[in-house]
């Protein structure tokens, strides 16, 4: 049975979650690849809003199991708050969540590192979530990180942890003086990482065999992506970049998949831009129009309740991610947040400062600030959406509009979302 990978095309906040929460009526299990709780995948279910940081997106789904696997980073003690939410809200989580073994910890000295970091860089911070991300990232790639199997056995978990982390302190000590943040007892932080993974235990597995276990027996496997391919660490706008591979890519590293299990992969992008935290962003809208944007779309952060920097679409970015991540089908999102705008512009190309026009924007992130979006304009549709139910009961316009944007990206849009809610959402074709 294919697997299918979702992955999001601009700088995150796509509306991962809630087409994982769609797509998985259909799968038998959902897989988070990687990044931690950074991410920030919000659903609306039963009426209520809740906010997903580290949980699959397939949990609101009874006959759907959910794994963090190996490529993720796992805030362990913020894991469990969010298993807790999920228990209270009556949610039957029985046998559904498993943890990946071979996934790595982050711990709260990560997190104090991040912020550190951040500290350092002052006016050029990446304006990272805080989360400990990069931190845990980079121990793992050093070789100097803890995997959340370690966490079985009390003793030897004692020891690694004390041997890799209380020889940070001494460094870290002054910076926490001038930042004016607390170390915590690295007794309590240990006990407290030890009674979490008891409380979890039943959940870690050896990810690797489960998930072969679920693709020998025919099941649907969904590869759930988080942030978006603009913030790969390899192929996004580095430095302001998450500090994993958030491209399709990944979905076979990161799952334990083989590359060739991944049938089909769906790319989803809002009908305008966004980007959290510093950097490059060519289409960005310092004005009225940005605002309107942030406004309409309620373009706040899940994870750290930040505005998010809002832009028009830019096609020349999207036809790079589409080719990164071999996409095969498209989803636009929040469609609807475009509704009462008379004039809707697409980047198609980019004016150089020497004045040349470009279609590729340039492999050296830095240069992108000094590039002139070109834009296409669109006469708006000046009506409601929410309500369609097919592509031909979207007005003139607006089908005008997506149709230039299957003609440019090549790629049929096969879902198009017109609210926040699960039931807003016209799709055309099987997407599994
Ligand atoms: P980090 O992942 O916390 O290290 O942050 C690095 C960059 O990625 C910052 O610009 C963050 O704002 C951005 N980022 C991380 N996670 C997300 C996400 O889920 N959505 C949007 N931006 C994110």
């Amino acid at each position: 049975m294919p697997a299918l990978a979702l992955v999001g095309l601009q700088w995150g906040d796509e509306g991962k979650g809630k087409i994982i929460d769609i797509l998985a009526a259909q799968a038998d299990l959902v897989v988070r690849f990687q990044g931690g709780n950074n991410a920030g995948h919000t659903i609306k279910y039963e009426n209520k809003k809740f906010v997903l940081h580290q949980i699959p997106s397939g949990i609101f789904h009874p006959q759907c199991k959910v794994l963090l696997g190996n490529g993720m980073v796992v805030d362990l003690i913020s894991l469990a708050e969010e298993i807790e939410q999920l228990k209270q809200n009556k949610i039957n989580l029985q046998k559904r969540i498993f943890i990946s073994n071979t996934a790595h910890l982050i711990h709260p000295i990560h997190k104090i590192r991040d912020q550190i970091s951040e500290f350092k860089l002052g006016k050029n911070a990446i304006g990272t979530t805080g989360k400990g991300i990069s931190p845990a990232y980079s121990d793992k790639v050093n070789r100097k990180g803890i995997r959340l199997g370690d966490l079985a056995d009390t003793e030897n978990f004692k020891n690694i942890f004390y041997q890799k982390i209380e020889p940070l302190y001494p460094e870290l000590e002054p910076y926490c003086k001038k930042a004016n943040i607390t170390l915590p007892n690295l007794n309590e932080v240990c006990e407290e990482l030890l009674q979490v993974y008891q409380k979890l235990e039943e959940m870690f597995c050896d990810s690797l065999e489960l998930i072969h276990k679920f693709k020998n027996e025919g099941k649907k496997i969904l590869l759930e992506g988080a942030q978006g391919s603009l913030l790969d660490v390899d192929h996004g706008s580095y430095p302001f970049v998450t500090s994993s591979n958030t491209s399709a890519g990944m979905a076979s590293i990161g799952s334990g998949l083989g590359p060739t299990d991944i049938k089909k992969v769906f790319g989803i992008f809002k009908a305008y831009t966004t980007r959290v935290g510093s950097g490059p962003f060519p289409t960005e809208l310092n004005n009225q129009e940005g605002e309107y944007l942030q406004k309409h779309g309620e373009e706040f952060g899940a994870t750290t309740g930040r505005i998010r920097r809002c832009g028009w679409l830019d096609l020349c970015l999207l036809k790079r991610s589409i080719n990164l991540n071999g996409v095969s089908q498209l989803g636009i999102m929040k469609l609807d947040v475009l509704d009462k705008i008379d004039k809707i512009k697409v980047c198609i190309s980019y004016k150089t400062k020497e004045g040349k026009i470009i279609n590729n924007p340039p492999s050296i992130n830095k240069d992108w600030d000094k590039l002139e979006p070109q834009y296409e304009s669109f006469a708006g549709w000046q009506s409601s959406i929410v309500e369609a139910k097919t592509m031909n009961d979207l007005p003139r316009n607006c089908q005008n509009y997506l149709n230039f944007l299957q003609k440019e990206l090549n790629l049929p849009i096969v879902l198009i979302s017109t609210s926040p809610k699960r039931e807003n959402c016209i799709i055309t074709k099987n997407i599994f």
